[in-house]
């Protein structure tokens, strides 16, 4: 007999239905925070957590959550809630976020102040951050922060760890020479609503 699949926290129509109609909501009142008119689909972010390695020590550090998709898919790779810790800037979903993920240490900040908004979760004596996984809307920022972004979140992070972006655009997010990295991308996405691809950024030794 076949056994049952387990349902996750993201699974079901209704939860479906309900998150489209809480993002399109979202778009339409903040359109460059959202960054997005719709989840990203499961194969998307199936794809995404597929570069986090479960074994590497550390923790994953989450940016823009959103509804939780991403965060779903990290917990169905083997990395354990409580070794997240995700920074999402819109309050409802935050609450949503907590109520789904009891486990997962939700952060109430902005994505681009990382260092202050895990502090007290990824403490300087424990091992450094394991992967950063981005659903940031990243050009709507002057490259620049971006830059800092990624600069940042190597400076917490050991040569080959990888900050995991996903991306509607035919260009990377972050124009490799800006800063020092190794550049991986993923086929793309037809599945996501629209088409997306997932960037690698590994810090060089
Ligand atoms: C494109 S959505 C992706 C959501 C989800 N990860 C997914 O893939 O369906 C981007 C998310 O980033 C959040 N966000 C945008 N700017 C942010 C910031 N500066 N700090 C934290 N979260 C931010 C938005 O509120 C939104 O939830």
């Amino acid at each position: 007999m076949g056994q049952a699949k387990k349902r996750s926290a993201t699974d079901g129509f209704g939860h479906k239905v309900l998150d489209e109609v809480r993002f399109l909501k979202n778009w339409i009142d903040k359109p460059l925070m959202t960054g997005a008119v719709a989840p990203s689909s499961p194969q998307l972010a199936r794809l995404m957590a597929s570069y986090v390695d479960p074994e590497r020590p550390g923790m994953v550090v989450e940016l823009g959550p959103g509804t939780g998709v991403v965060t779903q898919a990290l917990i169905e790779r083997g990395i354990a809630p409580e070794r997240i810790v995700s920074i999402e800037y819109n309050r409802d979903f935050c609450a949503l976020l907590r109520q789904r993920f009891p486990r997962v240490p939700f952060v109430h900040g902005d994505a681009y102040r990382m260092g202050q908004a895990i502090a007290g979760h990824v403490g300087e004596e424990r091992h450094p951050v394991a992967a950063v996984v981005s659903s940031l809307p990243l050009f709507t920022r002057p490259l620049p922060e971006r830059t800092r972004l990624l600069d940042e979140s190597f400076a917490r992070m050991e040569p080959g760890a990888p900050f995991i972006q996903f991306s509607y655009a035919l260009v990377s997010p972050v124009p490799h020479g800006a800063t020092r990295f190794e550049l991986e991308r993923s086929g793309w996405v037809v599945r996501n609503l629209p088409p997306a691809r997932v960037w690698i950024y590994r810090r060089r030794g």
